[in-house]
């Protein structure tokens, strides 16, 4: 089966650079019609030129096919909206969105100032949910829409320094799990990747051969079946690196019931080890089911 996109019209945010770029020429081989978005700031989201997104544009038409640039920030509502507006302007409608711009301010969190925690939540959290937003009654409308959100194992796991980055990447999966329940009944489905790759946000970390293994590239197929027609799933995570492909799931232990009397501190205190232990597990899907389990319903 090859999967395509013809007819169908995507928007990669910070497309630019790195995954973005990857994602975005990806799509547009596959017959997609593409906003290719970047403001073209660094990696800490300073300054700008139209170079980064110019040259993907033309890379994409050199290999036949079709995409148009656009230059706005997503941390900004209008300027979000903009980005969907370019889609609609140029190609008649939007179909796909991919949330990949991204931003780093990393510091210890006794060293990081309120205005890198505000910045990196505003392009990695508002920015997903302006751009979304935007495009949201468009794929409400036309009862179709695939969504990808972009986090991190920054986020999901924990990396020292990135107190701002790491809360930024998890807050988009509790909006993408709201988002998983009100798209669902309009055929909208939405995504969350992990990726892993080598690109200007990664690479002093890693030696060459890793980067090697790291190629943006490698993430990409994961990325497009989330966008296809074919992907009928909605609201997991997906982890995709170095051609390793896997989806992450919460879950919680059975845990320990008090019941009949009030529970005590002791009794926290007491079954602690019972508590944490997630050798018998459960997983849910929506907050109510959890609830019901808590509750014992
Ligand atoms: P990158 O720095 O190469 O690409 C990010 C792009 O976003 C840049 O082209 C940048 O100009 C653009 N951008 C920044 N602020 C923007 C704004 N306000 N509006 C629109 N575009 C903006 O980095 P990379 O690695 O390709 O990152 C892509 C995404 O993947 C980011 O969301 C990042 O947090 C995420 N990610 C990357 C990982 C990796 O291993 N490279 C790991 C986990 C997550």
């Amino acid at each position: 089966m090859t999967i395509r996109f013809d007819n169908r019209v995507a928007i990669v945010t910070g497309a630019g650079n790195g995954l973005g770029r990857a994602h975005a020429l990806l799509l547009a081989s596959r017959g997609a019609k593409v906003v290719v978005n970047d403001p073209g700031g660094a990696v800490d989201g300073k300054g700008g030129n139209h170079a980064a997104a110019d040259k993907v544009v033309d890379e994409i038409k050199a290999a036949g096919g079709q995409a148009v640039p656009n230059y706005d920030s997503v941390a900004d509502p209008k300027s979000a909206a903009n980005i969907v507006k370019t889609a609609v302007d140029s190609f008649g409608t939007v179909d796909i969105v991919v949330n990949n711009a991204g931003v780093l301010r990393d510091k210890t969190f006794h060293n990081m100032t309120t205005e890198d925690f505000d910045f990196v939540v505003k392009v990695h959290f508002q920015g997903t949910a302006y751009v979304t937003h935007a495009a949201w009654p468009i794929l409400r409308a036309k009862a179709y829409g695939r969504v990808v959100v972009t986090s991190s194992n920054s986020g999901i796991y924990g990396t020292f320094g990135q107190a701002n980055y790491g809360g930024a990447k998890l807050a988009v999966v509790g909006f993408m799990n709201a988002l998983r329940l009100e798209g669902q009944k309009y055929n909208i489905f939405i995504n969350a990747l992990a990726p892993v790759a080598a690109t200007r946000m990664t690479e002093s970390l890693m030696t060459p051969e890793v980067l090697d293994k790291l190629r943006p590239e490698f993430v990409s197929p994961m990325v497009a079946y989330l966008c296809s027609e074919q992907c009928q799933r909605t609201g997991d995570i997906w982890s995709a690196g170095a051609g390793t492909f896997a989806r992450i799931e919460y879950r919680e232990a059975e845990g320990v019931r008090i019941i009949g009397r009030a529970p005590t501190l002791e009794d926290v205190a007491d079954n602690i080890e019972k508590i944490a232990d997630v050798s018998a597990s459960r997983v849910f899907r929506t907050s109510g089911e959890e609830v019901a389990a808590v509750v014992g319903s």
